[in-house]
């Protein structure tokens, strides 16, 4: 093997009296190595022993190997160490993922000038990330994410030109993001969601022309959307949720035919989502708007969006109807549209229903808080056993709950409530066993309580106030075992107080006569 006279310091007096040494006194390689440390190997050396210096807890034990004490040990044997093959005495990576470390990180780490991997993810570190990071020019990934890193983003990362992942998100980290980041031009993964960041996003991001994951979620960050971004034609996750952003999403953006992830949820965005979506983004299976300021219709080009999952459309200002082909995606799992002016008041208003019947992944469906009117369609009988929630409260929905809405055997949580919904409360909703919640307050229902609701025991939540209900509440809802915060209404019996199994949370209203005062929260 070659060496490199300038990586390993190494010259030819030492080589030679290092072999004097060996042929003369048999010493091991080991004794060897101390007598000849180069310059760069003790530096790594001490580097290390500085980096173990900075850890005040290691609850697992995993750097006591590393010392100098044992000759046994080389320092790249140490755990979590790994060195060159080439140069056999230079550390390349140090892989210290989930080992509970404490402390800080030292700013020897910037001597390890042959570190390739720095993967600290998931410990307890705090203190400031050192600029002498940058010193670090073979870097490639830096994983320093889920610790408590404090102060700014060193602006010297920015000279860690090699760097292909850089993820520093949860942690405490304020100030800007740095412009500088905009040189690392092999970036594939930036990730600095869920800390404190604030200011602007640089457009000099929209230079990172490898960029497939930008992660800049859970931030302070304001200004609007820079238009470079949609200069980044391999981004596949586009994650800015959670932050201050206002203005108009740059059209161009959704031009981004790589995206698999588009979540830009709750910001101050307004605008309209594009007619032609669902041509310009093929590929996304999660497309996230809430809980911003959209306004205009729901474009029935999402249909075409055939690997779609989730969609959040909720708390915004959209209009019009629910696109009725919906239902050609049939990967969708998640639907949440509550929260808008949807629907007209009037019948029709949920016929989209009868497309979903082919949607066998649907989970969740949320059409809280609209102008939804009309029935709900028989159809959700046939759909959807996965479905687990049904969100449809504040709307104008009337009529009955349809005939064979136990085939909805995966719901934990059915909430019709504030409707205008009447008849009776069908028996054979004793069958949804999974059932969790069930709100019907604030609607029509009227006849008796079902006693075969008490066949319900992982009820925690029963609301049935403000109805036309009668008759007496049923003992048996004294077998839901885990019955606590109900809001329940009918003609009560006394001697339910009295049930052992119902808790002291238990909290019961009367249609004509209210015994406690409803306060409406879930
Ligand atoms: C040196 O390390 C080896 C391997 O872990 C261990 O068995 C030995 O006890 C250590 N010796 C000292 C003096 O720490
Ligand atoms: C290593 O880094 C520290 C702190 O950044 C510095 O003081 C020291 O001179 C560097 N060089 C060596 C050979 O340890
Ligand atoms: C990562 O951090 C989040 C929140 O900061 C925490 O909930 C989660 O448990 C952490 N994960 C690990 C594996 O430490
Ligand atoms: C940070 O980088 C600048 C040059 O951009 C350099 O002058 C400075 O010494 C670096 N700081 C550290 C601590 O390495
Ligand atoms: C960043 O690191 C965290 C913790 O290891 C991980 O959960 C997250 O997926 C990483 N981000 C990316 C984009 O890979
Ligand atoms: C980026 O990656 C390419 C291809 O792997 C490599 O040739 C180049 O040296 C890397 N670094 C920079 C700064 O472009
Ligand atoms: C985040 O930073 C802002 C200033 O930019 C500060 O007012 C706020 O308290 C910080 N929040 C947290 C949770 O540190
Ligand atoms: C990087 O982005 C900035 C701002 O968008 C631009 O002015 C600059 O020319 C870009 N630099 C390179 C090297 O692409
Ligand atoms: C949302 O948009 C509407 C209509 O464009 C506007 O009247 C309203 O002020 C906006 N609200 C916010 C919080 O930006
Ligand atoms: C979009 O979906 C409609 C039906 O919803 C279909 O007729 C049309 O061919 C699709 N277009 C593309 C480009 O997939
Ligand atoms: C559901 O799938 C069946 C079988 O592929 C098909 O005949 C039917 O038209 C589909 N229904 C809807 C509403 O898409
Ligand atoms: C359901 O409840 C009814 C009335 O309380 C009871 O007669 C019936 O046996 C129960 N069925 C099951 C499956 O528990």
């Amino acid at each position: 093997m070659k060496l490199s006279p300038q990586h390993s310091g190494l010259n030819f007096s030492t080589i030679l009296s290092c072999s004097l040494i060996f042929i003369i006194s048999f010493i091991s390689i080991i004794v060897m190595d101390v007598n000849c440390t180069d310059d760069n190997k003790s530096t790594d050396q001490f580097a290390l022993l500085a980096f173990k210096k900075g850890i005040t807890e290691d609850p697992l034990g995993v750097l006591s190997t590393w010392n100098n004490n044992n000759n046994s040990f080389h320092f790249c044997e140490w755990r979590g160490v790994t060195c060159s093959l080439r140069h056999r005495s230079r550390v390349t990576v140090i892989d210290l993922d989930s080992q509970g470390l404490v402390g800080s990180i030292s700013p020897y780490i910037g001597n390890l000038s042959f570190l390739k991997d720095l993967i600290l993810n998931k410990n307890s570190l705090s203190g400031e990330i050192p600029q002498q990071l940058g010193h670090l020019f073979r870097l490639k990934r830096l994983g320093l994410a889920n610790n408590s890193f404090e102060g700014q983003i060193p602006h010297n990362i920015s000279r860690c030109s090699n760097l292909i992942h850089l993820n520093i998100s949860r942690n405490h980290l304020v100030g800007s993001i740095p412009n500088g980041l905009g040189y690392l031009s092999n970036l594939t993964i930036l990730d600095l969601k869920d800390n404190n960041l604030s200011g602007e996003i640089p457009t000099s991001l929209g230079n990172l022309s490898s960029l497939t994951h930008l992660i800049l979620g859970v931030n302070n960050l304001e200004g609007i959307i820079p238009g470079s971004l949609s200069q980044l034609t391999t981004l596949k996750v586009l994650d800015l949720a959670m932050n201050k952003l206002s203005g108009m999403v740059p059209s161009s953006l959704y031009n981004l035919s790589s995206l698999t992830g588009l979540s830009l949820m709750f910001n101050q965005l307004h605008g309209s989502i594009p007619f032609d979506i669902g041509f310009t983004l093929p590929n996304t299976n999660h497309f996230s708007v809430a809980i911003n300021n959209f306004t205009g219709t729901i474009p029935s080009s999402f249909s075409n969006l055939t690997k779609l999952e989730i969609l959040q459309l909720q708390n915004n200002n959209l209009v019009g109807s629910v696109p009725y082909n919906l239902g050609d995606i049939k990967s969708l799992k998640i639907l949440n549209l509550g929260g808008n002016d949807l629907g007209s008041g009037h019948a029709n208003d949920l016929n989209f229903f009868d497309s979903l019947i082919n949607c066998t992944n649907l989970n969740l469906i949320s059409l809280v808080e609209n102008n939804f009117g009309g029935t709900l369609p028989s159809s959700i009988a046939n759909l959807m056993i996965k479905l687990g929630a049904l969100y449809l409260s504040n709307n104008q929905i009337y009529g009955g709950i349809p005939a064979g809405i136990q085939n909805l055997v995966g719901l934990t949580t059915f909430i019709l409530a504030h409707n205008l919904f009447t008849g009776s409360i069908p028996p054979g909703i004793e069958e949804l066993q999974n059932l969790v919640k069930l709100d019907f307050r604030h609607n029509r229902f009227s006849g008796s309580i079902p006693s075969s609701l008490g066949n319900l025991t992982r009820m925690t939540h029963l609301h049935l106030m403000y109805n036309e209900l009668t008759g007496l509440i049923p003992s048996s809802l004294g077998y839901c075992k885990s019955l606590q915060t109900n809001r329940l209404s009918g003609n009560i019996p006394k001697q339910i107080f009295e049930l052992p199994s119902l808790s002291r949370f238990l909290n019961l209203a009367n249609n004509s006569i209210n015994w406690f005062t409803p306060n409406g929260s879930l």
